[in-house]
């Protein structure tokens, strides 16, 4: 049996893979030499925690009650799920109490996974209360920066980025339909409501 030689559209599919392989090795080798050698941070970190001794107990047992099966804090458990880091920004320990107890009174959308059984996360509010008061003072001890993903609030300071966006996308009408965020009091701590 012959070999059949190679087309020319077949070369060239073949070399423009090659060219896109060799170009990701390169540049992820280069990256990862830059970020070893560099003494600054890459990304500035906009996570914060600092735990009192409940959250430090709450940490631990967060994972031995399977939450990070469907929920992601500080670099432990799923992405597929909600993420729980900064939360203790945008909700009271209080709040994430009463969620837990009472996920569907407290939620302000239909809970999905929380709430009596056949729900899958039913078994969370038959936890101890001593168990979600731990887990409940950890997630409030995640806090997120101002204008990182995870907090509820934009940058400080005007935003030309964040002025394009609303022009281009958001109704004509929105400033009297919903709140904007950036004209509401500075309130350095969580309201609690989830309402935004
Ligand atoms: C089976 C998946 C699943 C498991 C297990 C689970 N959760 Fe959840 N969690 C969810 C989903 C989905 C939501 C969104 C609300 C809903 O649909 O139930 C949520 C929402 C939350 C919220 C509210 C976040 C917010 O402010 O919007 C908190 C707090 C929370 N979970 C904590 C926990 C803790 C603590 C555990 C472990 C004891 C846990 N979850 C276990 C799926 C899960």
């Amino acid at each position: 049996m012959s070999k059949n030689p190679l087309k020319t559209g077949e070369k060239l599919m073949f070399g423009i893979f090659g060219a896109f392989i060799v170009l990701a090795v390169v540049s992820f080798a280069l990256l990862e030499m830059i970020r070893a050698r560099s003494d600054k941070p890459m990304y500035q970190p906009t996570m914060h925690f600092d735990f009192t001794a409940e959250g430090k107990r709450g940490s631990e047992l967060f994972r031995e009650s399977r939450c990070t099966s469907c929920h992601r804090a500080m670099r432990n458990g799923t992405n597929m799920g909600l993420s729980l880091d900064g939360l203790g920004s945008r909700r009271t320990k209080e709040w994430i109490m009463a969620f837990l107890t009472q996920p569907e009174k407290t939620y302000d959308a239909r809970t999905i996974d929380h709430g009596p059984a056949p729900k899958e996360a039913a078994y969370v509010a038959e936890l101890p209360p001593n168990v979600l008061n731990d887990i409940a003072a950890f997630l409030s001890e995640l806090r997120a920066d101002q204008g990182s993903a995870a907090a509820p609030k934009p940058p400080e300071g005007r935003s030309e980025f964040i002025d394009n966006m609303l022009k281009a996308w958001a109704p004509k009408d929105w400033d009297e339909r919903y709140t904007d965020v950036r004209k509401k009091p500075a309130e350095g701590e969580a309201s609690g409501t989830g309402k935004q």
